[in-house]
């Protein structure tokens, strides 16, 4: 029946989320979600939310939260724009900001949800080879680009770049648009913001899916100078004019609200993430540095796929990509206290038979 189709979806790759079994006891490490879940302040607000104005539509411009989240990040409320996930702030940055004559670059192994940006939109773009130690290697983006886009920290790396770094790029590619996917930022890495203000190409997508502990709220965020926020605003009028509900944009709210919550769960992770990785390591493993609320392994002699179909078989999900040069990783969130201890015993188990 696929002669209904228009030619486009003829051609489309679509992306492939991580799954989200719902199997009794299942530890799942495998979609880079926030083990402990969003502030409680949450759940009341989407409650009070609830019983007032659902028969209404929401406020387009979700202002209360723009207005939130330019206080939060100390920038001016024109320099902030809010969607349905960072996927879709991307998506409008894809078509809105990254199509140019020129090729678009990204790294060879990143988000995977670039290329499938690029089919959907028609993008031209380049991959640039992330560098012997899988790091971005900036340098190497020193080529004719129509817009540049990569995650600090990559995924499914883990790997963080510096701040010069991200500074050296903009300098690069002065007239084309840099955005930098900062999904991760929170668990380590260093964020751009500081270079707003001086970059007028510069546009940093954020998201509350995973250091907020909100993965099924669905709000990302979009930071920069006003004609870049524009040209999401004009993509998004022409698209949806609501894609944050009236539950979305009180729950972030409630989020944003509550500091020492937030503040809590990035430090736990981040400490749980060392116990990762010493465990990991001593498995056997080789453990890429990771700025992230996930770590990117390989095993001395065992492959990714055999490891994860293992742990899948301990009711343990992890995410294994059965692609190119990343075939032998396994890339594993960073979970709870007793998560950490399952995987690394399940593991042991495992490795010794
Ligand atoms: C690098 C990166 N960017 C963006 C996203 C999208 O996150 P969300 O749409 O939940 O905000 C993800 C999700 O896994 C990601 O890994």
């Amino acid at each position: 029946m696929s002669q209904f189709w228009s030619p486009l979806v003829h051609c489309l790759s679509p992306y492939v989320p991580g799954e989200q079994p719902r199997v009794e006891g299942l530890i799942k490490l495998n979609t880079n979600e926030l083990p402990f879940g969003p502030s409680p302040a949450v759940a009341g607000a989407i409650e009070a939310a609830a019983r007032e104005g659902l028969q209404l539509y929401p406020d387009p411009q979700s202002g209360a939260l723009c207005e939130a989240l330019a206080a939060y990040h100390r920038v001016p409320r024109d320099h902030v724009f809010v969607g349905n996930g960072s996927d879709e702030v991307l998506a409008h940055a894809f078509a809105g900001l990254l199509k140019h004559d020129a090729p678009l670059l990204f790294p060879d192994i990143t988000y995977s949800f670039y290329p499938t940006y690029c089919r959907l939109f028609d993008i031209a773009y380049e991959t640039v080879l992330l560098d012997g130690a899988m790091r971005i290697s900036v340098e190497d983006y020193r080529r004719p680009a129509g817009a540049v886009i990569l995650p600090n920290p990559n995924a499914p790396t883990g790997v963080g770049i510096a701040l010069e770094a991200i500074e050296q790029l903009l300098a690069m590619h002065p007239d084309a648009p840099v955005v930098i996917d900062e999904a991760y930022v929170d668990f380590g890495a260093q964020s751009a913001l500081p270079l707003i203000a001086r970059h007028p190409n510069l546009l940093i997508v954020r998201t509350m899916s995973k250091s907020r502990g909100l993965a099924g709220l669905r709000v990302g965020y979009a930071l920069g100078q006003p004609h870049l926020i524009e040209a999401l605003v004009r993509v998004k009028d022409s698209f949806n004019s609501y894609p944050l509900d009236r539950l979305a944009q009180a729950g972030a709210l409630a989020s944003l609200a509550d500091e020492d919550y937030f503040q809590q769960g990035r430090a736990a992770i981040i400490e749980n993430r060392a116990r990762l990785v010493t465990g990991l390591e001593c498995l056997g493993f080789a453990v890429l540095p990771s700025q992230a609320n996930f770590v990117f392994a390989r095993h001395s002699s065992r492959g990714g796929a055999e490891l994860a179909q293992a742990l899948r078989a301990e009711k343990i999900l992890v995410r294994h990509f059965n692609a190119p040069r990343i075939d032998p990783f396994l890339r594993i969130t960073v979970g709870n206290g007793d998560q950490v201890s399952a995987l690394l015993q399940a593991l042991k188990g495992i490795l010794s038979r």
